[in-house]
């Protein structure tokens, strides 16, 4: 075994609705890949997600007013989530096997390490948190439990003595924030926890519908698991300048071939920067007309067609059979619990309030 077959990776997934390219390209892909290089543990942060489910409800009857459909309970919205985020990881390629895949709730021990954590956290380090200050000013409301937030993140990493967390650029404070508490518990009680290191998602930027970075709160997401009618208008709503047809167009600012770029071999991109430039070339197979935005799309569509079909069946499979789906947690939990208990008898021991731990 090398030495990063032995490092032990940890990720949270936030269960917040339909995941899109953005996720993909941002986050999914990395996780799936880093199943091959070390001992992972990915989880569905279902006690984080609490933090906003009072807005999710209040969003929810705001999106049922007209009295079409019921309004969802937050219980219904949270787990409906849960089970939305748990198919299509596993439908994108998280395989069991080879990562400990579990919900957060059941693994309770991580809500204990919190409290003993909050002991050795500052309030002034929490009050520099950025996305505590980014929550609060997008309208959610500023609770205890959102303002603790970073420390039941660094729970999560520090209750399996995680050395790797592969996370986005927003979530780098956090893991600053992770080592602070680790460091300072470790030299107050004696060493329990490795320092935890980031490692950034090496991640394409992915830019939205309307060229900005795609995200839900924009409005202007690809969802990986659209298919058809849907699929097809997002990617037709996506913006692109006045060019006219014949004239050439330029790919290096144009959004389509931009989210194209993610999709195609060096090759495919190539020649199609080349349509863009010469929008008359092989006029002749598109009955005389000019190449415009409007093929480029059609051509994107057809690559994430083809892309996440696998996925896509992977994922109805999956949804007729919630029960090996359960099972996949549990059997996820059960192992991410076992550390979690060996984690927390050395904390305990090292805090006094439990004798020295039979650790294996
Ligand atoms: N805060 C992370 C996010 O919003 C989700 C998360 C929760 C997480 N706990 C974690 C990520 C532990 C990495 C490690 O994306």
């Amino acid at each position: 075994m090398t030495e990063t077959k032995r490092k032990r990776i940890l990720s949270g997934v936030q269960p917040s609705g339909k995941l899109h390219l953005g996720n993909y390209f941002g986050a999914i892909k990395q996780h799936i890949a880093l199943q091959e290089e070390g001992e992972c543990f990915y989880f569905i942060a279902d006690y984080h997600a609490q933090t906003t489910l009072g807005e999710a409800v209040r969003l929810e009857l705001e999106a049922t007013r007209d009295g079409k459909r019921k309004p969802r309970s937050g219980a219904q919205i949270l787990q409906e989530n849960v089970r939305d985020v748990a198919l299509d990881y596993l439908a994108l390629g998280l395989d069991p096997k080879k990562a400990t895949f579990y919900r957060q709730s059941d693994v309770p021990e991580v809500t204990e390490l919190t409290w003993i954590l909050s002991t050795v956290t500052g309030m002034g380090l929490l009050e520099r948190a950025h996305s505590y200050k980014d929550k609060v000013a997008q309208g959610i409301a500023a609770s205890v439990g959102l303002f603790t937030y970073p420390i039941l993140m660094a729970a999560d990493i520090l209750i399996v003595r995680s050395n790797v967390v592969p996370v986005g650029q927003d979530q780098v404070q956090h893991l600053e924030m992770t080592r602070d508490m680790a460091g300072y518990f470790n030299s107050t009680f004696g060493e329990v926890f490795p320092l935890p290191a980031e490692r950034l998602d090496v991640a394409a930027k992915v830019s939205g519908t309307d060229g900005k970075k795609m995200s839900k709160s924009y409005g202007n997401t690809i969802d990986i698991f659209a298919e058809g009618k849907a699929l097809q208008s997002s990617v037709m709503s996506i913006v692109t300048d006045s060019t006219p047809l014949e004239e050439p167009k330029n790919p290096n600012t144009c959004n389509v071939f931009a989210l194209y770029k993610l999709f195609a071999t060096a090759e495919e991109q190539a020649s199609l920067a080349k349509l863009y430039e010469n929008p008359t070339q092989d006029a002749v197979s598109r009955k005389g007309r000019a190449f415009g935005y409007g093929d480029a799309k059609k051509l994107l569509l057809a690559k994430i067609d083809v892309f996440f079909e696998q996925a896509r069946a992977k994922r109805k499979e999956l949804d007729a059979n919630p029960d090996a789906v359960e099972a996949v947690l549990r059997t996820g939990a059960a192992k991410a619990r076992a550390e979690a208990r060996q984690t927390m008898a050395l904390v305990r021991h090292a805090v006094g309030m439990a004798p020295a731990p039979v650790v294996d």
